[in-house]
């Protein structure tokens, strides 16, 4: 395509990667987000993004799971329809009402539309929110025996630049997860046995939580999306796996062994 691909959050954890994945192909891309004066608080800043772009990447932020999501990524799809930005790729969430929703209101708006609706990232470990309780050395969250197959940011690249790249993935609807299904506890144990560093995981009260999260003066729409995603969304309803990798990219999933050993060389926890 010679006109430039948008990618909205392209310094994340998976905006980065498929910009890099674009570039690598040749792709001119344009980032949105705050840095760039892209809001997703302020739709005045939208049609600017959307300005000479041929398809765009969307990554809601916070989270598509809290309440603003639908009605955000609804306005957003029909102003991108309207200014002739058809191709529209969704980064979804699983097991989460608001996500679901966004989905269909995208599916509805007229958009020639991809969705992929990820598990939990690996990179939360070593980009994301629980990068600072590895390097204190426990990780005390308010879940216990609930199963999650976390999934690599790299995967979910590959198949969103497959989706921006080829109209074969057109009105495609694909549900990705890893290829294992770890509890936390399992997943800070393959941490600690690649990095060499003594972390220990432990579940806590769900007000324990909420005092930490206040403690570390974690905004009060963030802690309560946290406190969502532990205590509802991680409450076994995504307890299972998915083929959306092998059905979009005809191969499996990185393993969590394999991204931890890879994250640990890189001194991802030094
Ligand atoms: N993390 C997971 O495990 C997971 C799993 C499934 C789905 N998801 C979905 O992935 C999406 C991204 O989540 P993430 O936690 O992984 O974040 P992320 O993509 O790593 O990074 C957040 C990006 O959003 C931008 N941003 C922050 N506030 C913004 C705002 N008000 N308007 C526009 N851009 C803003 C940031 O750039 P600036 O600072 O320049 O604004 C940054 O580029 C969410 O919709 C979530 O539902 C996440």
């Amino acid at each position: 395509m010679e006109n430039p691909i948008l990618i909205i959050g392209g310094k994340g954890k998976t905006g980065s990667r498929v910009a890099d994945r674009l570039r690598a192909r040749g792709q001119k891309i344009h980032f949105a987000s705050r840095s760039t004066g892209f809001d997703w608080t302020d739709r005045s800043t939208w049609a600017a993004a959307l300005d000479g772009v041929s398809a765009a990447y969307i990554t809601y932020y916070p989270d598509l799971a809290v309440k603003t999501a639908p009605d955000d990524v609804e306005a957003f799809a029909k102003l991108a329809v309207s200014l002739g930005v058809k191709r529209l790729v969704l980064l979804s969430g699983r097991g989460e009402p608001a996500a679901q929703e966004s989905e269909k209101r995208l599916i509805a708006s007229g958009a020639d539309w991809t969705i992929v609706r990820a598990s939990w990232f690996n990179q939360n470990f070593d980009e994301g929110q629980f990068q600072p309780m590895i390097l204190e050395g426990e990780m005390a969250l308010p879940v216990s025996h609930v199963r999650e197959p976390f999934i690599d940011a790299n995967d979910i690249a590959d198949v969103v630049v497959a989706a921006l790249t080829d109209p074969r993935h057109i009105g495609e609807l694909y549900e990705v997860t890893g290829p294992q299904l770890l509890t936390f506890a399992e997943t800070i144990a393959e941490i600690s046995k690649a990095s060499g560093r003594k972390v220990v995981f432990q579940t806590i009260p769900t007000e324990d939580f909420v005092k930490g999260l206040t403690a570390a003066k974690v905004p009060g729409d963030v802690a309560e999306l946290l406190v969502e995603l532990f205590t509802v969304v991680l409450d076994g309803r995504n307890e299972y796996l998915t083929d959306g990798i092998e059905r979009a990219l005809g191969r499996p999933p990185k393993d969590f062994a394999d991204y931890a050993r890879d994250a640990a060389a890189r001194g991802a926890w030094k």
